[in-house]
């Protein structure tokens, strides 16, 4: 298992390309179950999760073309539906072939997806909206069993704004007969882009990215092939990622090829905290020379600040002029980099959702584990300030959702290797 060696103490400069968006990125590549001939993408993040994906996908008959950074999929002989456990246990995000499969072929087995570090992860609300469409679902041995007769067009409420469930939703919706409407959907700029996506295919969904989403059902033979490949939007979890790593290093820096707009609580708040943020035509440019704490997050659904942002906030207040406070609604174990933290010398006390910071932390090189995606990232940017060297144990944990983040940090200035082992 790979680990990262960082010197901490380097400031950074330069620019850096923040590459596709994972989260948009995995529905999308769901969608295509839906497409009867070849999708084309261009730039897909190099990202286990992806990979895991499409090896998913090909498990299931789709034929997958790799060439430079031209990815054509093409799931017209889709021959099984079924989502085998071993892999959707791997990446539960997985479970997004349910809706398609659902909506093209009227019937779906998928591992139920099971929990992981950060929490139970259920999918009841998934469940909710196919039932809601026509669908006959039942859970045997760990599998989600899914059958319709055909998928009939409704109203949805969602009791909360699920990402999957929306996503799940919207993709079944697509070959439903009649009009869909979800109330309360997910409002993530990712739902945003997989409602864009569909419509470049001919699919008739409009109101993605906000509350209210209508999904009129078209026939499969109304697909249309656009002449062009597709480029999924950057990561706007990978650029806030790095503008904290300009930042608690006290750095300036540049963090292009996003969409400055899908971050705008996070610079809300690292505004409030002293930081300088000059948003560009295609992503930012920051700097700091202090950063203030004495600031109150809370974790929301779009477009409040975003849980997956809460684990890097966290590691940037450490360093911080004064305490801070940070409640996490959104999971309920999303704080397993709180105890490494306090390893390399933070001061944080957790009292339920909520993190109690200490600011001024003087944050020394140590080893530490990842456990989870967002959590190991904090890890990475707290040994970038560090006193001496940090080791960050099991980084297959940041190879599913970061693209060469060492490298990128690397092209920044911080001096920090990977040790395969
Ligand atoms: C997506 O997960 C993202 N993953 C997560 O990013 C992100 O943290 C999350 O949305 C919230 O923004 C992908 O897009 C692949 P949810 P998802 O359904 O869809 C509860 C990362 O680090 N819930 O909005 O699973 C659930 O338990 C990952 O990139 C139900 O109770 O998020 C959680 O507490 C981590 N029943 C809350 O809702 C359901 O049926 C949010 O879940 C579904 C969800």
């Amino acid at each position: 298992m790979d680990k990262f060696v960082i010197k901490g103490g380097h400031k950074l400069s330069g620019s850096v390309e923040i590459s596709s968006s994972k989260n948009a990125s995995l529905p999308i590549l769901c969608a295509t179950l839906l497409i009867p001939f070849d999708v084309k993408f261009s730039q897909l993040p190099h990202l286990n999760d992806v990979s895991t994906l499409i090896d998913l996908l090909k498990d299931l008959g789709a034929i997958a073309q790799i060439d430079g950074d031209q990815t054509i999929i093409n799931c017209k002989n889709i021959h099984k539906q079924e989502a085998q456990y071993d892999l959707v246990r791997k990446m539960r995000a997985s479970v997004l072939v349910l809706g398609p499969l659902l909506a093209r072929f009227k019937q779906a087995k998928v591992s139920l997806p099971g929990g992981c570090a950060i929490g139970t992860r259920p999918v009841d609300l998934h469940l909710f909206g196919l039932e809601k469409l026509g669908a006959k679902i039942s859970i045997e041995a760990g599998y989600i069993s899914a059958v319709a007769d055909k998928l009939i067009g409704c109203q949805i409420v969602l009791p909360f704004p699920s990402v999957g469930a929306t996503e799940n939703i919207m993709m079944a919706a697509v070959l439903a007969e009649g009009v869909t409407t979800i109330e309360n959907a997910a409002r993530e700029p990712e739902i945003e882009e997989l409602g864009l996506f569909l419509n470049r295919f001919g699919a008739k969904v409009e109101g993605a990215g906000t509350a209210t989403i209508k999904i009129h059902g078209i026939k499969s033979t109304e697909f249309k092939m656009p002449k062009d490949s597709y480029r999924v939007q950057g990561d706007r979890i990978e650029a806030a990622t790095f503008v904290i790593a300009g930042l608690i290093t006290r750095s300036k820096i540049s963090v292009t090829g996003f969409k400055p707009s899908t971050l705008s609580s996070v610079f809300d708040y690292l505004r409030q905290m002293g930081a300088e943020i000059q948003e560009l035509s295609n992503g930012v440019a920051v700097s700091a020379s202090e950063i203030k704490g004495g600031v109150t997050i809370d974790t929301a659904p779009y477009p409040g600040f975003p849980t997956d942002v809460q684990a890097q906030m966290m590691a940037l207040l450490c360093s911080a002029n004064s305490d801070s406070v940070i409640t996490e609604n959104i999971f309920e174990n999303r704080f397993m980099h709180v105890p490494e933290l306090n390893r390399m010398g933070s001061d944080i006390q957790l009292k339920g959702p909520s993190a109690f910071i200490k600011g001024g932390a003087k944050f020394q090189g140590a080893p530490v584990m990842c456990t989870d995606l967002r959590a190991s990232a904090a890890l990475v940017l707290a040994g970038l300030i560090a006193s001496g060297e940090t080791e960050v144990l099991r980084v297959y944990h940041m190879d599913r959702g970061y693209d060469q983040i060492d490298v990128k940090l690397r092209s920044l200035g911080a001096d920090i290797q990977r040790v395969k082992s």
